[in-house]
């Protein structure tokens, strides 16, 4: 029974949002909620400000920092909170793809003056193609934002979910008064610098009333009963079922950093989020409340001590009890493994954990016998689903400028895209190694790290494509045809699968309609 209450009782999720939404305030003041922090400004940012972007070793630092706030784990009321935490910068963004496939629910932070942003929109089509359900948390309502409804609208448009507003703002920036809640019925009004506390809280089970009159004046009373006599037309009530399914994601309004509207979220969180789910293994259904443990490495972070080249990796526990010192099995490698130091991220501080459960994330010491979607389980074979690359953005031919050092570099370039660095590609038919990124600061990071703990030195000429598809075909005939006459264009990625590298858009859509008979897959989940 223990167990079933343990699975019942987790939520672990993550908070996304375009670079400077307010991400990491949200974050602090959900730590602040959870006691898992005394005062703000606690969270070291692990965003990556604007300004360092050339300065990759200060980015190394950060990510450094980050290991320690990769998961912040939490008791709130009576459930246990794992938020994971993703980078903010946009080079990195392949790592916060990653993270979403850890977790089972997504909190989406949207800036209420900038709207929907390129970095949402990204992360967002992740969500969706995961079925990963959201809730929208449209902060800086304190600044003159957009109008509400136009803001609604353009989220619902731009991002391709159905949203269902929680709570409803009156008016913003200056003028902004606060919120009324639409599911508990009450006025919580908003003090600038003040924390919201319960007494602010009005219960108005009669728009009518005359209260809110008092509070708000006429006027602005009088549009928000307009406002919400037609959100509730529209709306009707949330149906947890299309919430959970990805479908509809409710909303709330708020600011962060004035710590208003976060409380009311996390109180709507904890009870409509879901559970640890179940999950798709490449045999099988896995259901989370099976009792043999099982678990994937989703996250690799390399020691920035070159002298030590271990490094953790990020299991998320899937099915079972995970044990210290236990024997599991890694179906990739066939081998069993034990771990004596693994790592819980309990009230933010490192420290050895004997068990976990599903939903939980558990930090493995790595001497090099990880890849990211690597399954650990108690003996059966198979692998966790759901765990794709994608295409990277830019891509580029690596040159051995040291030929005596060629063992250490391919050693170093198998290593660091294991982590999840970059992606490594062989071009068909030849030796030409290419790496895909998401970012030109990956590029200097590799550079960096092979010659820093590989003692290989390279040099990358940029090459002219834009986006990698993985091939499939029915026909293995006009597969290898096609290979033969684009062979400049193919290449295998790490793991001998045949993958298409486009120039531009306008080429792919061409190769696309002159070979029916191939399928171009955008990314390299066909092949799990
Ligand atoms: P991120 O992690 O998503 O990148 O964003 P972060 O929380 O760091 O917030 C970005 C900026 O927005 C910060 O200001 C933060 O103080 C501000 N901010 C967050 N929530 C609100 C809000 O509700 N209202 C307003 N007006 N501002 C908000 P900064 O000047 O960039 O950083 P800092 O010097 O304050 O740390």
């Amino acid at each position: 029974m223990k167990y079933q209450n343990e699975i019942q009782r987790r939520r672990t999720f993550a908070i996304i949002s375009h670079p400077d939404a307010g991400k990491t305030t949200l974050t602090e003041k959900f730590l602040l909620f959870g006691g898992a922090i005394q005062v703000a400004g606690a969270v070291k940012s692990n965003k990556i400000k604007k300004h360092a972007t050339s300065d990759f070793m200060e980015i190394e630092r950060q990510r450094g920092i980050s290991v320690a706030t990769s998961v912040m784990s939490f008791e709130y009321e009576s459930s246990l909170i794992n938020l994971l935490d993703t980078p903010g910068h946009k080079d990195f963004a392949e790592d916060t793809y990653r993270t979403l496939t850890a977790v089972d629910s997504v909190i989406l932070v949207v800036d209420s003056v900038n709207g929907v942003e390129e970095q949402t929109r990204r992360l967002m089509q992740v969500c969706r193609m995961r079925k990963t359900p959201v809730i929208v948390f449209i902060n800086k309502m304190d600044r003159d934002g957009k109008n509400r409804f136009d803001l609604l609208e353009e989220i619902e448009k731009e991002l391709s979910i159905s949203l269902h507003p929680m709570t409803w703002p009156i008016n913003s920036g200056k003028d902004f008064k606060g919120v009324y809640d639409l599911h508990n019925k009450g006025l919580r009004l908003f003090t600038p610098n003040t924390k919201a506390t319960d007494e602010d809280t009005i219960s108005v089970s009669d728009l009518s009333a005359g209260i809110l009159d008092e509070k708000l004046g006429q006027k602005d009373a009088d549009i928000l009963r307009e406002d919400v006599e037609l959100v509730e037309g529209v709306y009707g009530s949330l149906e947890k079922e299309m919430y959970l399914s990805g479908e509809v994601a409710p909303v709330f309004f708020g600011s962060a950093i004035n710590n208003f509207g976060v409380k009311e979220m996390l109180d709507t969180f904890i009870r409509i989020a879901p559970t640890p789910r179940s999950r798709e293994t490449s045999t099988r259904f896995l259901n989370v409340h099976e009792d043999k443990f099982s678990g994937f490495i989703f996250k690799i972070h390399a020691n920035l001590d070159p002298k030590h080249r271990d490094r953790i990796a990020f299991l998320r526990v899937c099915s079972g009890k995970f044990e210290r010192n236990k024997y599991f099995h890694h179906v990739r490698l066939d081998k069993d493994v034990r771990f004596s130091n693994p790592y819980s991220f309990l009230a933010r501080e490192k420290s050895v954990v004997e068990d976990a459960y599903p939903g939980d994330v558990v930090g493995l010491f790595d001497t090099g016998n990880f890849k990211i979607g690597d399954t650990l389980t108690e003996g059966e074979d198979f692998f966790f689903t759901g765990i794709p690359s994608f295409s990277p953005e830019i891509f580029k031919e690596v040159v051995n400028k040291d030929p005596m050092k060629t063992k250490q570099l391919e050693k170093g370039l198998l290593q660091l895209t294991d982590e999840g660095v970059a992606q490594l590609f062989t071009q068909f038919g030849g030796n030409k190694k290419i790496i895909g990124c998401v970012g030109e600061l990956q590029f200097e990071v590799i550079q960096y790290r092979l010659l820093h703990e590989y003692g290989a030195s390279v040099q990358f000429n940029t090459l002219p494509f834009y986006k990698a598809c993985w091939l499939t075909s029915e026909d293995s005939k006009k597969m290898e045809d096609f290979a033969r006459f684009k062979q400049a264009n193919i290449a295998e990625d790490k793991d001998g699968h045949m993958v298409y590298l486009a120039q531009s858009e306008w080429f792919l859509n061409t190769e696309r309609n002159n070979n029916p008979d191939i399928t171009f897959h955008f990314t390299s989940e066909i092949h799990k």
